[in-house]
């Protein structure tokens, strides 16, 4: 069950809740990438990361299965001299081709699965990603004092939230714990991650 009765809603939600500002995944992408990398904004709801890195020069893919964020993408890309490839699709099958992404922002995705399909997402993006391609992965790992949506499912340790990855081929570079800006009870894994 979802705090949300509709996509609709949801995507309202969330455009109120992030606005356009980017990620600490796209952030991140930005500073350490090669402005020639592909970059896929994996779960990247209206596409904040997706316009952030298309302004900087990055190609960008938003790969996003609501609908209504994705119409929110198109009526923005409309009025903007950038260019953003934007493909409905949802984990764990994503519709390109092995080994084509150098970059992948999955910011605030691992906590939308329940445990017994992370594993397969976290294969899935390997699999679109270019040997050498960085990840970063971010996932809410606890809501102090807060009661959790049934949506949300926690990646409380460290050690939890590295095996996941690791499990799916990644190497570890670094993960560091933050709290949200605005929501500080908030916390979360930041990730950085690499395919071999
Ligand atoms: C918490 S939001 C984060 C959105 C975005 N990364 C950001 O930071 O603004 C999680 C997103 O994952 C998307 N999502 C849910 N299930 C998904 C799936 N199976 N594959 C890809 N994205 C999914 C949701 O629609 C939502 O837009």
């Amino acid at each position: 069950m979802s705090l949300f009765n509709s996509e609709q809603q949801w995507a309202n939600f969330w455009l109120g809740r992030v606005g356009w500002q980017p990620s600490w995944a796209a952030s991140r992408i930005a500073e350490s990438c090669d402005a020639t990398s592909l970059v896929a904004d994996i779960g990247g709801a209206h596409g904040r990361d997706s316009f952030y890195l298309g302004a900087k020069g990055f190609r960008v893919v938003l790969l996003e299965p609501n609908a209504y964020s994705l119409k929110m993408a198109l009526q923005r890309v409309k009025g903007l001299r950038i260019r953003i490839d934007i493909v409905r699709s949802a984990l764990p099958n994503l519709p390109v081709r092995d080994k084509c992404f150098n970059a992948v922002t999955f910011y605030w995705g691992l906590h939308s699965y329940p445990d017994e399909a992370k594993l397969g997402a976290l294969v899935e993006i390997e699999r679109v990603m270019a040997n050498g391609g960085v990840l970063l992965s971010a996932s809410f790992r606890s809501w102090s004092g807060h009661s959790v949506p049934l949506s949300i499912h926690l990646v409380p340790k460290k050690e939890g939230f590295i095996a996941w990855h690791e499990q799916a081929g990644f190497r570890t570079l670094k993960v560091t714990d933050m709290a949200d800006e605005t929501h500080t009870f908030e916390k979360s894994w930041c990730g950085e991650f690499k395919k071999p």
